[in-house]
């Protein structure tokens, strides 16, 4: 199994910290919020995995600002997010960025979460109880593919 660092940003319900934590415990991989990566020795691991919600279509920002400063020529990466909409092209962004940082990409997750953003509060909110089993038992499937290949 390689030796996987997972960075997370997640605010909104800690719908990514969830997954996030899912994907931890799967690959048996350290696991650090997005604030604390200046305490982490990301040189030490094979592969780091970036995750986040999603605002206004993208990847929260500070998630964006804080992995457009690393040197990841060569590293392997992946992403993953959590949104109202669940749809996996929200990573584009976050995606572009480690690829430009000389990262190489070896997987793409992205999920249902729950939503009370704006005016859907009114009615509840989108998503409601997503992350759910079935997104994490997706997310556990996802990182052991990357983990062990
Ligand atoms: C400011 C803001 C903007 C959002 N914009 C979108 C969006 O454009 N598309 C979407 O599907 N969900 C959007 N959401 C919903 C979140 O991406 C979703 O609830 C996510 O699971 C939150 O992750 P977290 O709990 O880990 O912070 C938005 C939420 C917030 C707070």
């Amino acid at each position: 199994m390689k030796k996987c660092l997972i960075l997370y940003d997640s605010y909104h319900h800690g719908n990514t910290e969830k997954i996030a934590r899912a994907m931890a415990e799967q690959a048996n991989a350290k696991i650090c919020t997005i604030d604390k990566v200046p305490t982490v020795r990301t040189e030490e691991y094979e592969i780091i995995g970036f995750g986040a919600g999603i605002a206004y279509g993208r990847p929260y920002d500070k998630m964006l600002k804080a992995a457009a400063r690393f040197s990841l020529q060569g590293k392997a990466v992946f992403v993953f997010s959590t949104s109202g909409m669940g749809k996996a092209k929200y990573n584009s962004a976050l995606i572009e960025l480690l690829k430009n940082a000389g990262a190489s990409l070896v997987g793409s997750f992205a999920c249902k979460g729950y939503d009370t953003y704006g005016p859907i509060k009114m009615v509840g909110g989108i998503a409601k109880g997503h992350p759910d089993e079935e997104d994490v038992a997706a997310a556990k499937q996802f990182i052991q593919r990357i983990v062990v290949s």
